[in-house]
């Protein structure tokens, strides 16, 4: 292993372990590197072979994830001092980079991140990984500008010790926790998740993170549909149940609104989250073209293990380069859509209805 990867510069470090860059030796390409030091340091050493299992586990999940939005996991090794698992390395930042700059991203290039999010999440649910720890510092962007979650299941590494009730470290971020992650981060849910998002929703529309009694994010900015309110206030409803039943329900909702829709339209062509340069105006409303041969940014990679039949899916195409995207305007998108399955329910878009929407509106960058 030592060999395969030559170990590079720290990127930075959290609460479980210290990321580096790093290099594939044979392959050279870039790799970051995760190193579980910190808490390898505060334990013992049968707590270590615990933590070891758990870190397998957590890993193996994320390695399962192959969506163009979350980080790929490449490579793990346990049997050094310090465990360390190896993945694609994002380039451009994460999105707390991104909110942190002074010149924030328009709304609509902000809205078009947010739905990459949620697809990455999406994905996830319906191939049964919680992720447990969204947040800004946990969606990186590849150099095309395209978002890539990391950090899959990795706060459950540590739990809490539940005769002491002691919490460790690792177990989330306070900020973006659910009520009852909070309680007892045992208690994740794909709820939890939901949770998270619409902090993350929150602060990605008003550059701060919401109270008990903060105003409606479209109170602070006019231009922020009403619409969106009310979904940032479903998914971070304190009980679980009065949340959206999925992230699916959820990007349904968001998509079915002709001004989101609109917004989401308008992206900056060649949008990369970490340009310094000032975005050029909204290209000017035209009739929604046809699909495109241009392609999309991979919305459309079948997801396998999801339980709907990929051959309904839309065939797959390949990341775009983000210039080449032609503008796409509201309303709803032309792309016809399959018939539904026969087991979907009679309510609702069709799964293959929602893709051609993702399809459509999502990763325009
Ligand atoms: N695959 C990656 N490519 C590039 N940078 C990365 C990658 N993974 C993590 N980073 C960066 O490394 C730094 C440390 O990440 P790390 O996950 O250890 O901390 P964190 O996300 O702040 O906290 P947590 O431990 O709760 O996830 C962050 O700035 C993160 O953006
Ligand atoms: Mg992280």
């Amino acid at each position: 292993m030592e060999e395969r990867y030559e170990q590079q510069n720290e990127i930075g470090r959290g609460g479980i372990g210290t990321v580096y860059k790093g290099i594939h030796t044979l392959l050279r390409r870039d790799v970051a590197i995760k190193e579980l030091r910190e808490i390898f340091s505060v334990f013992g050493d049968i707590q270590k072979d615990t933590i070891i299992d758990k870190f397998e586990r957590c890993v193996q999940d994320h390695a399962r994830l192959v969506h163009p939005n979350i980080i790929q996991v490449l490579d793990i090794d346990t049997d050094r001092q310090y465990p360390i698992f190896v993945m694609e390395h994002a380039p451009a930042g994460s999105l707390r980079d991104l909110l942190n700059r002074p010149e924030k991203p328009s709304l609509s290039d902000r809205l078009n991140i947010f739905l990459q999010i949620a697809q990455a999440l999406r994905y996830a649910h319906r191939v049964g990984v919680i992720h447990g720890d969204l947040k800004p510092e946990n969606v990186l962007f590849d150099a095309e500008g395209n978002v890539k979650v990391v950090d899959f299941g990795l706060t459950r590494i540590i739990e809490r010790d539940s005769r002491s009730q002691q919490i460790y470290v690792g177990v989330g971020t306070v900020a973006y926790l659910s009520p009852e992650q909070f309680r007892n981060p045992k208690d994740v849910t794909f709820q939890s998740d939901i949770y998270s998002l619409g902090i993350l929703f929150y602060e990605m529309l008003t550059g701060k993170l919401p109270g008990r009694r903060s105003p409606m994010p479209s109170s602070f900015y006019p231009n922020i549909p009403r619409k969106l309110d009310d979904i940032f206030d479903r998914m971070c409803m304190d009980a679980e149940e009065d949340r959206y039943e999925s992230v699916d329900a959820m990007i349904e909702e968001f998509l079915a609104s002709e001004e989101v829709t609109a917004l989401l339209g308008r992206v900056t062509a060649g949008a990369a989250p970490m340009m310094s340069a000032p975005m050029a105006p909204p290209p000017a409303a035209a009739p929604a073209p046809a699909p495109a041969p241009a392609p999309a940014p991979a919305m459309s990679a079948p997801a396998p293990q999801a339980p709907t039949s990929s051959a309904s899916l839309p065939a797959a195409r390949p990341v775009s380069s983000s210039a080449a995207m032609p503008a796409v305007s509201a309303p709803a998108p032309q792309a016809p859509a399959p018939a539904p399955a026969p087991e979907e329910e009679a309510s609702g878009d069709s799964d293959s209805d929602i893709l051609a929407k993702l399809n459509k509106y999502a990763g325009k960058f």
